[in-house]
């Protein structure tokens, strides 16, 4: 999959900008606050319908402007793809693909699949579970309308329950609508619960070479479920009838501490994974070399997983990782671009890119919303 075409108006501190991709290697050059973020921000958003770095649409218009445009022209193979986004301070937002209007965002989901890689990324394994969840969600439903859709209706049952607990007064009204809820906690958190763990399994099947290559064939590497934040392990032959019964037994169990707590503690929204090299936590034990190893080993993973399920790469947006890899680890991510991946590469210096421009056809400079075409 290729972006072949951008076009930002009034997007971050774009005013109008206009742009021709190479499909391969796009290098982005540009000093501290001069938009390198804010470009690769517009590419995945018009791939997820969303900011990684905000929660709030409204924050991409350009400052003192009353909306913002972006389209994108995308090859998929043999065909083209239009999408053109648009949202105004009046909240009037228009979502068309081939100019065909979509009413609601996640209809963008699928069209342009991409994998973002940034500084923040290298606390995947570190960080909180949250983080983690967010990952999967984010891979998972750009590539599985079925996931997107199970996820949508276990946050629902999830809200709804939640929502009751925290007004719960025991009456028999009230106990039926917790039985209602909480079946649909365990219906669509049972189906999250076992796409969760085999793209996990699929992932860590991707992640596992990745690691061998850019660590020299050291360590091995295991991505290993923790469900509902319990140490259980289904196994590769995990299924419905066993996953239900397990959560509706610790439910079961967590029964008056929810009710004392007074909101759902059971459930995906409580999913983490952890990543072992040579059988040991990364987290805990590895140092922050492994830990960058296993994290780019993990991201790199999720390029293959993708193609893996769609037939295609996605975009590999790359913002500012350069300069917090070592050598071992730049080497592999330039690996990437010979397997035809389209990549959109940012930094702050030329000499960063050193190896790497003789693989590229497009080099930019970014200077406060501008772009110039170098090469
Ligand atoms: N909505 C907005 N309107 C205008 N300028 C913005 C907006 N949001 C961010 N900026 C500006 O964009 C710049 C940061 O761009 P960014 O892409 O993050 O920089 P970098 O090149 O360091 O990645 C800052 O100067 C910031 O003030
Ligand atoms: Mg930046």
């Amino acid at each position: 999959m290729k972006v072949e075409t951008l076009t930002l108006h009034n997007f971050r501190n774009y005013d109008h900008c206009q742009l021709a991709l190479h499909p391969g290697l796009n290098i982005l050059i540009g000093k501290n606050a001069q938009g390198k973020t804010n470009l690769l921000e517009s590419v995945h958003f018009l791939s997820t319908g969303r900011s990684h770095r905000t929660s709030s649409q409204y924050d991409l218009i350009r400052w003192d402007t009353t909306g913002f445009f972006l389209h994108a022209g995308v090859r998929k193979r043999n065909l083209k793809v239009q999408i053109d986004f648009s949202l105004g301070a009046d909240r009037r937002r228009e979502l068309k693909i081939n100019g065909i209007v979509e009413r609601k965002l996640s209809a963008l989901l699928g069209v342009l699949n991409s994998v973002l890689f940034t500084p923040e990324d290298l606390q995947l394994l570190k960080g909180p579970p949250a983080l983690r969840r967010r990952f999967l969600d984010i891979e998972l439903s750009q590539v599985s309308p079925v996931y997107l859709y199970t996820l949508q209706q276990y946050n629902r049952a999830l809200l709804q329950r939640n929502n009751l607990l925290r007004s719960f007064d025991g009456k028999a009204t009230n106990k039926i609508a917790l039985e209602t809820w909480t079946e649909q906690l365990v219906r669509f958190g049972v189906r999250l619960t076992i796409l969760r763990q085999k793209a996990l399994a699929a992932l860590a099947k991707h992640a596992e070479p990745n690691l061998y290559r850019i660590s020299g064939g050291e360590e091995k590497l295991q991505l290993v479920y923790r469900p509902w934040g319990y140490a259980l392990e289904f196994g590769a032959g995990v299924n419905e009838t066993e996953v239900t019964e397990t959560f509706r037994a610790i439910l079961e169990k967590q029964h008056d501490n929810e009710l004392r707590r007074r909101q759902s503690l059971v459930g995906p929204h409580r999913d983490d994974f952890v990543c072992l090299l040579n059988d040991i936590d990364v987290r805990e034990f590895g140092s922050q070399g492994q830990q960058r190893s296993a994290v780019l080993a993990i991201k790199m993973a999720e390029l293959e997983f993708m193609r893996e399920v769609t037939g295609d790469y996605p975009v590999l947006l790359l913002d500012d990782v350069l300069s917090e890899l070592d050598a071992s680890r730049r080497q592999a991510l330039l690996g990437l671009v010979d397997q035809g991946i389209q990549t959109l590469i940012t930094g702050t210096e030329a000499n960063l890119f050193t190896g790497w421009q003789s693989k590229s056809l497009l080099i930019a400079e970014i200077t406060d919303g501008i772009i110039s075409i170098v090469q």
